[in-house]
């Protein structure tokens, strides 16, 4: 029998899981802690650099300061800034001479700076899946990949997650092509306790605004090999080696100007004493949203690989499965749990099918360099269906709402079970 207390209990049931999307109450409307963080240590080394009139690396010592610093971080010989991430992984391949006819082994779940990289030397990028469980390069598909015109790996440690750097280091040893890790999004990540970024020949770091450690732009080299390190000085200088730096008009080899300011230099030197505590932070609230998250049918957070011993967190990444959801798309639980305060987003799509590469292929110098063959068989051997379906299923939180407290991870995961609730009628609703 329907009592008027059952009646009163449901509909105060309804109103308190009726999702904020269509008009109920959201679980949260503080905002999240902000980014960059800054303060007082910022602003004396930003002072010092702008007092001292010395603004570039040619006359100024922050820059190196910042290098010396970075290196000891990593626990690696040497470092390299430059002006950002993309500049980075340029260098690197400019240093290995990687150019026209040459293959560089790629993920395609990753920012288009690391297709981009290979692409501008004119070389061809070789997607290999991605194993959709840990969101990383499947190295167990690498080997199939690799061609006698293969130059360079070039895996990336997704959201500062390792990729498998045990597997891809072997591959690379055994096949003698040198390792270069992506490694921008994984500022104090490690494999083994030891720092990722330090295992390849090198690792690539960004600096850009949204990253865990940031200058608004700014890139670095890491590498314990002296000679690769001086040639990439010398190319992200113009093409003139350290030696010859200020001293005169030689040239040992092509190059650009991509030099880190000593502003940036100075900015990264403070940044640098929050990153310990503020990953700390990440670490234990990311361990505390797994274990939440775990538990709700539907939410599967990306896996680690064992080797794995810290992740930066640069993103919080989980697969959404809508069966577990009444059906409600990802698009429309996004849009839901949006309105609810918690700013989810659906993350990279397949840059292996992004049109603009067909562009590239199609253009003058790219048909010239590989011709109609070469390029049919790389359009017939492009097939990632893993990272077709993660495209899919991806989640992403950012690494900013991470530094929350206990109590906004848990608005995490009521938002998530709110909106479980409420998939019928959202559903109904779209
Ligand atoms: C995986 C990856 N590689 C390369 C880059 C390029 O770095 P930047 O933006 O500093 O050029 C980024 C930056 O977002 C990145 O996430």
């Amino acid at each position: 029998m329907i009592t008027r207390r059952t009646l009163v209990a449901s509909a105060a049931l309804a109103a308190t899981v009726k999702p904020a999307l269509l008009g109920g109450t959201p679980v949260r409307t503080k905002r999240w802690p902000t980014w960059p963080v800054t303060n007082q240590v910022e602003e004396q080394e930003i002072l010092g650099a702008l007092r001292s009139g010395r603004w570039g690396r040619g006359t100024g010592k922050l820059v190196e300061r910042f290098e010396e610093a970075y290196a000891t971080l990593t626990g690696t010989k040497h470092c390299l800034a430059v002006a950002n991430g993309t500049s980075a992984l340029i260098t690197s391949l400019n240093a290995l001479g990687i150019g026209a006819g040459d293959e560089v082994i790629v993920p395609p779940y990753t920012f288009i700076a690391t297709i981009n990289s290979v692409l501008l030397q004119h070389a061809l990028p070789v997607f290999v899946d991605t194993d959709r469980e840990t969101f990383q390069i499947d190295a167990s598909k690498v080997e199939a990949a690799i061609t006698p015109e293969t130059r360079a790996l070039l895996p990336v440690h997704m959201g500062g997650a390792s990729f498998d750097v045990g597997k891809m280091l072997e591959i690379s040893r055994r096949r003698n092509i040198p390792l270069i890790e992506d490694a921008a999004q994984a500022h104090l990540g490690e494999w083994r306790n030891r720092k990722v970024g330090s295992y390849g020949l090198a690792g690539c770091f960004s600096f850009q605004a949204s990253k865990n450690l940031n200058s608004g732009e700014g890139g670095a080299i890491i590498s314990s090999d002296e000679a690769f390190i001086e040639k990439c000085f010398t190319f992200h200088n113009n093409g003139r080696s350290r030696k010859v730096m200020t001293a005169s008009f030689t040239y040992q080899s092509t190059g650009a100007n991509l030099r880190l300011t000593e502003f940036q230099a100075a900015i990264l030197t403070a940044q640098m004493t929050r990153l310990e505590e503020q990953s700390r932070r990440r670490e234990m609230n990311a361990a505390y949203l797994t274990s939440q998250l775990s538990g709700i049918a539907g939410m599967t957070p990306q896996k680690l690989y064992p080797g794995c011993t810290r992740n930066a967190w640069h993103l919080y990444m989980f697969r959404y499965q809508p069966e577990a959801f009444a059906g409600l798309t990802r698009e429309r639980f996004i849009a839901a749990m949006r309105a609810e305060g918690i700013p989810v987003s659906s993350g990279y799509s397949p840059l292996n099918r992004e049109p603009f590469l067909e562009n590239v292929l199609n253009s003058r110098g790219f048909r010239r360099i590989y011709g109609e063959k070469r390029l049919a068989q790389w359009r017939e051997k492009n097939q990632t269906p893993q990272n077709d379906q993660l495209c899919q299923e991806a989640l992403w939180l950012t690494q900013t709402m991470l530094l929350d407290t206990r109590e906004g991870m848990d608005q995490i995961v009521e938002a998530v079970r709110k909106v479980q609730k409420a998939a019928g009628p959202l559903t109904q609703a779209a």
